[in-house]
């Protein structure tokens, strides 16, 4: 999937862009069909709500599930982020993030930079985000709300916020949010599953959380410029992985085709 250049330009400005609808039907069935077995594990990867029950993410799924590992390598995901950072990518981080119904927290504000700088030593912000929706996403399930332009500040002061959720983030604060939305305002891009997100990895984002009857899966792709790699090991290899190998596309259609297989690294759990 290759961006026109006024996408590129817009992606420039606001510091994200939005596709809804990439993936088809049938598609996202597959894809689908593996979430409960995932979040049915319990092993350090699938992270809880505060009530220790609900799923709040899983970590490295493409690493154990023959579906999200032809996933990571999808080309509607990785041609288009490649083509904006010009080399070659690598998975620093693969989520699964669930905002379950009614029980399903906040994801308060933050730049994903911020955190891959002070944790990880990533040394440049060439990395960002792609999602996909597994869900619809609409205004009730806790939609990723974007401060457009933010990317452009480079890192924003933070804390390291532990107590929260269930997972420490470095947060920023109301101060800092209240004088960037008086700037670039709020965007909380909403569509049919199959959707997809690119966003710049200094972009401000966050979601608040979900009281509606409905799930809200979004699948994350953090794709990293391979010279740019992480220097510091500190967290779990499974949160910032050590691989850098880059990235081969699969053929587009390999979510529907049984006779393309992705070697796993680990077992096979789902
Ligand atoms: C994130 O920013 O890492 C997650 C936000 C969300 O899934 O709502
Ligand atoms: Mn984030």
């Amino acid at each position: 999937m290759k961006l026109t250049s006024a996408q590129v330009e817009q992606f420039h400005r606001d510091g994200y862009l939005f596709f809804p609808g990439v993936f088809s039907r049938e598609e996202m069935s597959v894809l689908c069909a593996e979430v409960p077995k995932i979040y049915a594990e319990h092993r350090p990867q699938i992270v809880r709500e505060k009530d220790g029950v609900t799923p709040r993410t899983s970590f490295a799924a493409h690493t154990y599930n023959r579906v999200f590992a032809k996933l990571a390598r999808h080309p509607r995901l990785i041609e288009p982020v490649e083509q904006v950072l010009g080399e070659k990518l690598y998975i620093h981080q693969f989520k699964i993030n669930a905002k379950a119904a009614f029980d399903g927290d906040v994801w308060q504000w933050h730049q994903d930079y911020g955190t891959w700088k002070r944790d990880d030593e990533m040394p440049e912000p060439r990395a960002m985000n792609i999602a996909l929706f597994l869900e619809e996403v609409n205004e009730f399930n806790g939609p990723l709300l974007f401060i457009p332009g933010s990317h452009k500040l480079g890192v924003v002061e933070a804390g390291h916020d532990t107590t929260t959720t269930s997972y420490p983030l470095w947060t920023i604060d109301n101060a800092t949010i209240t004088k960037l939305v008086g700037r670039g305002g709020i965007v909380a891009p909403k569509g049919p599953p199959g959707s997809m997100l690119l966003f710049h990895s200094c972009l401000v984002h966050g979601s608040s959380s979900n009281m509606s009857p409905w799930d809200r899966t979004i699948v994350y792709l953090s794709l990293c410029a391979v010279s740019n790699h992480i220097r510091r090991f500190q967290r779990p290899e499974y949160i910032a992985h050590r691989d850098f190998t880059p990235i081969e596309c699969l053929p587009d259609d390999c979510l529907l085709r049984d006779d393309i297989q992705v070697k796993l690294p680990v077992n096979e759990i789902a």
